[in-house]
């Protein structure tokens, strides 16, 4: 549910996003800013930051195991919004790497995170590891063929994965030059049709706006 459908402001926010929206216009018409952009904004609070100042960008989690945005792709595309998909890599999860919960950092979130739970990790294991056939086919990875996937998505979609190597920069950045064809898409779709087994968030943690 979008925070701020019949309310005067988001939900647990006493900053009305007009608010919010005039401050970043003030900033922009003094030079100071150069773009606006959202953070998990639903529809309704995109439309009513954007009547105030142009939203320039919406940024939300988006992957191959996280799809609930696209039903905000209409709105983006009507208002002319772009879009920035974090955590494109499902977390790190698409990438062949993902450890059980509890073999993490115990900071690390991926420890509570309803993806990495017994019954959801394996399914999401087997489901990457299906992954790696129409990768090889294309000689790249599965993290490279999650990229790709997403920016076949649509020219508004710029991914942005975490690392802390420069040579996975590198890997990661080479998506970039893969040309999925239909029958990619198609064997990527019969893998995993609408996402990841398992909520992006427990219980409790959703955004708002879903
Ligand atoms: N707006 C928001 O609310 C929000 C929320 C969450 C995240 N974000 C942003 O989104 C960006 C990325 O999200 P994220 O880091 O959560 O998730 P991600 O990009 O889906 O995954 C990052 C993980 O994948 C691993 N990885 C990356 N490339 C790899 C490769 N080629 N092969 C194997 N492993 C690879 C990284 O490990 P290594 O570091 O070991 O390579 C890291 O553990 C960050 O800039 C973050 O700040 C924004």
């Amino acid at each position: 549910m979008d925070a701020a459908i019949g309310c005067p402001r988001p939900i647990n926010s006493p900053v009305a996003i007009e608010d919010v929206a005039g401050t970043v216009k003030d900033l922009i018409d003094a030079g100071k800013v150069k773009y606006f952009g959202l953070s998990e904004a639903g529809p309704r609070t995109i439309r009513r930051a954007h009547a105030v100042q142009p939203v320039s960008v919406l940024q939300t989690e988006y992957s191959l195991f996280e799809r609930d945005v696209e039903r905000l792709f209409p709105t983006l595309q009507e208002l002319g919004v772009g879009f920035v998909a974090y955590s494109p890599l499902g977390r790190g999860f698409i990438t062949g790497t993902a450890k059980p919960a509890g073999q993490y950092d115990a900071t690390d979130m991926r420890n509570t995170d309803p993806r990495w739970q017994p019954g959801n990790f394996e399914k999401n294991i087997e489901a990457v590891g299906r992954l790696g056939k129409p990768a090889a086919a294309k000689g790249i990875t599965a993290s490279r063929l999650a990229l790709a996937w997403l920016l076949a998505q649509g020219e508004h979609i710029v991914p942005i994965p975490g690392t802390r190597s420069a040579a996975r920069v590198r890997e990661n950045a080479h998506a970039a030059d893969v040309a999925l064809t239909d029958a990619d898409l198609a064997a990527i779709h019969e893998i995993l049709p609408t996402g990841g087994f398992g909520a992006r968030y427990a219980e409790g943690h959703v955004p708002d706006w879903v």
